[in-house]
């Protein structure tokens, strides 16, 4: 029997759970930051492993805390031998649905998995972030029938993760524009995935289950899970003439288009336009800007007739897709990038935590009486 006022706020909207430095979100004027430092600043001038550095240490390395943890990331690339073992024997899943498994499997090998300590999560945090790029890797190649390619110890995050899943060094734009890509998805505040992953840490569980709990959380098609819808959508339109109609018709229909929308941002996603120029330059660079095309004429419609603006996830299957990426990858590699944030947001909840546990309106019937099973 509900004894509150109706205060309930439908998914929690505008409700602002804790106080966190990690990242600053603007929803209305389009600004996002990590640990101070604005997106379109570490869009053009960082590289993934600085933003990881800063957003588990909240400042910006020197240049050999960054080697060192550059050698960390690629010491840790190499997976147990029982988990690939494991993932050779899974049946050909969900490329999420994988990477969850296997997440919550690699806690078995783990030494420190169940050491809650400041630098133990660290430790943890650096191994994740580099196992679960090579799991999406590894899973890719197998699910295609292809061979486990060894980590690179001498490439970067980026380049390492693309030739693990191709086999082939990847171009140097392939590398950048891929490296830019895992910085716009590090981190972004209380977002569901976020939020599922520090309930679970405050209840002082450990940093595997967070991320598994945040893993499934991001899976979801209103989450990370539109991109790959997005890119569906795209080949149900077909080609770039088609989509003027197509778009009109979805929302004439009541269709929810994915990759538009957000519940903070009032204006564009401040990470779609650096995700639309990469994608456009990747698709000049393969020769085939057909998706590129087919996303503008959806924006400019859904713009006009909805006043919704472009999400993080509208763009980047379309780069990743130029690289020869396929769709159901997509989601796999927003959390081998949200990982970074997802750590970084348990560590800040282990460091100041109090438990988690909001309440419900009760809206339920009150005083029922119990009747025996045989009288019912
Ligand atoms: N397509 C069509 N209409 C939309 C969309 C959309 N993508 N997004 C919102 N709307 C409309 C709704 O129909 C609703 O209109 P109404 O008030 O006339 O009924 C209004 O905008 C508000 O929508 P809500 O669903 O209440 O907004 P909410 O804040 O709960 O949802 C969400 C946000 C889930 C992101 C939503 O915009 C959506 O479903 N987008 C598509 C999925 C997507 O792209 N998700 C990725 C988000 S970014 C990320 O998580 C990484």
């Amino acid at each position: 029997m509900s004894n509150m006022t109706s205060a309930a706020k439908a998914g929690l909207e505008d409700v602002v759970a804790t106080s966190s430095a990690v990242c600053y979100l603007d929803g209305e004027r389009g600004v996002l930051a990590y640990c101070g430092y604005d997106i379109h600043d570490l869009a053009k001038s960082a590289t993934f492993e600085e933003v990881c550095f800063l957003l588990w240490h909240r400042r910006l390395p020197a240049r050999a805390e960054l080697g060192d943890l550059q050698s960390q990331l690629a010491a840790a690339r190499p997976l147990p031998e029982p988990i690939i073992r494991l993932m050779r024997s899974l049946p050909p899943v969900d490329g999420m649905d994988a990477l969850r498994t296997i997440t919550s499997a690699l806690a078995h090998y783990d030494a420190e998995a169940d050491d809650m300590s400041a630098q133990a999560n660290y430790r943890k945090a650096v191994r994740l972030t580099a196992q679960t790029a090579n799991i999406v890797a590894t899973w890719g190649r197998l699910r295609a029938g292809g061979g486990a390619i060894a980590p690179d110890a001498v490439m970067g995050h980026a380049a390492n993760f693309l030739y693990m899943l191709t086999g082939k060094k990847a171009s140097p734009l392939a590398v950048k524009t891929f490296d830019v890509a895992l910085i716009l998805h590090a981190d972004h505040e209380f977002n569901a995935s976020t939020f599922a992953a520090r309930v679970t840490a405050a209840t002082m569980s450990d940093l595997h289950s967070a991320i598994v709990s945040a893993i499934g959380a991001l899976k979801g098609p209103l989450h990370g899970g539109a991109n790959e819808q997005v890119m569906l959508m795209v080949q149900k339109i077909k080609t770039p003439a088609n989509a003027d109609a197509w778009i009109r018709k979805t929302l004439a229909d009541h269709g929810r288009v994915m990759g538009f929308g957000h519940r903070v941002y009032r204006v564009e996603d401040p990470r779609a336009k650096h995700l639309h120029r990469l994608a456009q330059e990747l698709g000049k660079q393969a020769g085939d800007t057909s998706a590129v095309q087919i996303l503008d004429t959806v924006v400019r419609v859904v713009g006009e007739q909805k006043k919704i603006f472009p999400n993080v996830d509208l763009y980047s299957g379309a780069a990743y897709s130029s690289m020869g990426i396929a769709t159901d990858q997509f989601t796999p590699i927003f959390a081998m990038s949200r990982i970074v944030g997802w750590a970084a947001h348990v560590m800040e909840q282990h460091a100041n935590n109090r438990l988690i546990r909001p309440r419900a309106e009760y809206t339920g019937p009150t005083h029922a009486t119990y009747i025996p099973i045989d009288k019912r």
